[in-house]
């Protein structure tokens, strides 16, 4: 266990049906165990490609369709919600997918121990939950210890794609991220990234159809690993 480590999702701890449990069972060659030793994951898919790692993918919406969009790179998706995971498991049969794995752990405890140093070529996390209440922002995902292991991650050039509607989050993590001396922004602007700047490959996540609808502002921070 890591000392002091506050958690940053709710563990639902709701049964599975019998089909949900099915899903899991025949579609596990698409799971990848949680290891607390390094992998190599050369051995993980059928083709060598950079590597994504998407952190908190939901329902895997918008991950499976970056999959397809960019069939040149291999995706590890790490999420806790058992719901999601099995959406995506479906999701990636439909598509006849062999270029995403999907890891159901922590995901502070997979970057921390699971991967050799600079395995990733990007890492995307497409709103971690903003925790607004004062009382709970301890509980966020990103903090000043989980970018110290997404810089061990990342390899050198490579990327950090963040994106929220949560204004005061966007705030505290473009001062940590602007004073990081192993990042630098992709936007060169200091401020906000403007909506406009959302890269192609970023399609809209189940999360961000609702604050779209409620009219929040979406921030997209790119950070580049020097
Ligand atoms: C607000 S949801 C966003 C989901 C999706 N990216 C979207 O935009 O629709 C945040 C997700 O992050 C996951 N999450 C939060 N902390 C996590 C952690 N430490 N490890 C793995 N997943 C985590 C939650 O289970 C949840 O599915």
């Amino acid at each position: 266990m890591l000392k002091n480590y506050i958690c940053s999702f709710v563990k639902r701890s709701r049964k599975l049906s019998l089909n949900q449990k099915k899903i899991f069972f025949l579609e596990k060659k698409n799971i990848l165990p949680y290891s607390n030793k390094n992998i190599n994951l050369n051995n993980i898919f059928t083709k060598k490609k950079k590597n994504i790692l998407e952190i908190g993918f939901g329902k895997g919406e918008a991950s499976i369709k970056i999959a397809k969009f960019m069939p040149e790179k291999n995706f590890i998706c790490v999420d806790t919600y058992e719901k999601g995971i099995i959406n995506l498991l479906k999701l990636i049969k439909k598509n006849f997918l062999s270029n995403i794995k999907i890891i159901n752990y922590d995901a502070i405890y997979v970057l921390y121990n699971m991967f050799k140093f600079f395995s990733f070529f990007g890492i995307h996390i497409f709103f971690p939950d903003p925790w607004p209440k004062k009382k709970h922002k301890k509980r966020r995902f990103i903090n000043k210890f989980s970018i110290k292991l997404i810089i061990l991650n990342l390899k050198k050039k490579g990327y950090l794609h963040i994106v929220t509607d949560c204004e005061d989050y966007a705030n505290y993590m473009l001062k940590i991220l602007n004073k990081n001396i192993y990042f630098k922004n992709f936007s060169k602007e200091k401020s906000f990234i403007k909506e406009e700047f959302k890269p192609k490959y970023r399609f809209i996540t189940s999360y961000e159809k609702k604050a779209l609808n409620f009219k929040r502002k979406i921030f997209d921070l790119i950070f580049i690993k020097k």
